[in-house]
């Protein structure tokens, strides 16, 4: 463990680690562009420079080594005037964008320009002009005037997701990242995370372009649903105080985009593209009314018409959902599950053409909760078979095929989304989302995240867990 100075205060550091990494750690701030904590250390943007006492020159501190005595400044004259002229230097051909950048507000080069410089560019000559929109996937364009060369986006795709998709061409002012071949970032299903790292408004999400201004969002976090890894994700959405009068109501309540949200424990701090296309889960056309046998009615009726059924059947069945919360399921367990035999059903199962696995984060079973539901109840048979006296089927969720239910038998569904099935329910619930409560999820290493709602739900959807605990209270529901 040596024992270094920053700035004339003690810092232990771990061996091997970097004066930089050391000096974060011991909460002194060094400025960074290339260095990222999960990439390699490329040591090209010369931002992280310090001055070892008693020399006369700058070093970078991202490939410095600690060692046992070692004294540094991050303050000295020397440095302060070297950091400037790397962002006169990183600014020369950069454009004055930022009134159009959507990376605006969370810009590193907008940030050190104001801590670090602060003056208007030396040069006289003209910028080099480079390419403004090149499509670099369906996903993400870059635009190869803010780029700042850094790498990160190119290690990235070598090291972490390798699909060594990304890769640099020329040299010096005529410097451009593009794809190695053609459709190569298509199909790296992490690319999205180079949006993340880029330090600059290089690369933009094709989905996310000029849609709003990151001070206008606000971020919510949430889990994944979309394998049972998990992933902590930022579900970002207008903030209250800045909702949209003029336009589509909407938008007010709709996901702008999904960032990760860094857990050592679950995803570090990636997601795969899946986790940032949510809004194509959750903004799905919603279920939003009870039903019997198809016919709207209050939630009061629905609630009655299930209890009697409830009441009158001799084997009921449930099978519920992977999708269903750690608090849902204990609910359904506690007021129905001594009353149906119960299974599990695999809400989702792979799109195609979709990733199966990988050593990185995709798990091949795409729900978010399978874990807790598995430990309360039995998976369902696939195909299911169910005995030919089972009067009653409650299905919860997605992923059910209706065809496979005992013809004779009655059926009550609780859903989110609009699916012909249920129209054809003797009762029919709409349930909550995600996005509309909070609850957890346990991932398939057993470790539990929490979501947080951001949207109201519709004045007739229902939270399942206090649907589960109201049906429970018919005759003979409790366990
Ligand atoms: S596009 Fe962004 S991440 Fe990639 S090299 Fe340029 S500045 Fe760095
Ligand atoms: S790896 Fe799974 S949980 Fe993580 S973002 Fe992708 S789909 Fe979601
Ligand atoms: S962060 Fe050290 S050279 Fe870029």
């Amino acid at each position: 463990m040596p024992e270094i100075f920053i700035n004339g205060h003690p810092v232990q550091a771990a061996d091997n680690q970097s004066v930089l990494e050391a000096a974060r750690a011991g909460g002194h701030y060094i400025p960074y562009f290339c260095w990222h904590p999960k990439l390699s250390v490329a040591g090209n943007c010369r931002i992280c420079v310090v001055q070892v006492e008693g020399r006369s020159w700058v070093e970078i501190a991202c490939n410095m080594p600690v060692t046992e005595g070692l004294r540094v400044f991050t303050d000295s004259d020397l440095v302060k005037a070297h950091r400037k002229m790397v962002m006169q230097f990183l600014t020369l051909n950069h454009p004055v964008d930022c009134g159009i950048c959507d990376k605006a507000g969370e810009c590193t080069l907008q940030d050190y320009h104001y801590a670090y410089n602060a003056t208007p560019s030396i040069s006289h000559e003209p910028k080099v002009r480079a390419t403004k929109f090149h499509e670099l996937s369906e996903r993400i364009v870059l635009d190869n005037e803010r780029c700042i060369v850094c790498s990160r986006c190119v290690r990235f795709t070598h090291e972490i997701s390798k699909s060594c998709a990304l890769g640099i061409k020329h040299r010096g002012d005529e410097s451009l990242v593009r794809a190695s071949e053609d459709g190569a970032l298509d199909r790296d299903p992490y690319s999205d995370n180079v949006i993340d790292i880029c330090p600059v408004g290089a690369l933009l999400s094709r989905p996310f372009l000029y849609k709003a201004r990151v001070w206008y969002l606000k971020p919510t976090p949430s889990v994944c649903p979309g394998c049972a890894r998990g992933c902590a994700v930022q579900i970002w959405h207008r903030k209250p105080e800045w909702r949209l009068k003029a336009l589509d109501p909407k938008q007010n309540v709709s996901i702008a985009r999904v960032t990760p949200l860094e857990n050592p424990a679950v995803n570090g701090p990636w997601i795969c593209n899946k986790g940032r296309d949510l809004a194509q889960i959750f903004e799905r056309p919603r279920a939003e009314q009870p039903m019997l046998k198809g016919k709207p009615v209050a939630p009061a009726a629905a609630v009655a018409a299930a209890r009697r059924l409830i009441d009158a059947a001799k084997h009921p069945v449930a099978i519920v959902s992977s999708w269903g919360s750690n608090e849902e399921l204990a609910a359904f367990g506690a007021a129905l599950g001594g009353r149906f035999k119960t299974f599990v059903k695999q809400d989702w199962t792979p799109a195609p053409g979709e990733r199966l696995e990988d050593d990185l984060l995709i798990r091949p079973d795409k729900n978010p909760n399978t874990a807790a539901a598995r430990a309360l109840f039995a998976p369902l048979p696939e195909p299911p078979v169910f005995d030919a006296e089972t009067d009653l089927v409650l299905v919860w969720g997605e992923g059910c095929n209706f065809a496979h239910l005992p013809a004779k038998a009655k059926v009550i569904f609780v859903n989110s989304y609009l699916q012909p099935e249920n129209g054809h329910a003797d009762v029919f619930f709409a349930a909550s989302i995600q996005t509309e409560r909070r609850g957890h999820y346990t991932n398939f290493r057993g470790v539990v995240s929490a979501f947080e709602p951001c949207f109201p739900k519709g004045p007739e959807v229902v939270d399942a867990e206090s649907l589960f605990a109201e049906l429970g209270t018919a005759e003979g529901g409790r366990p």
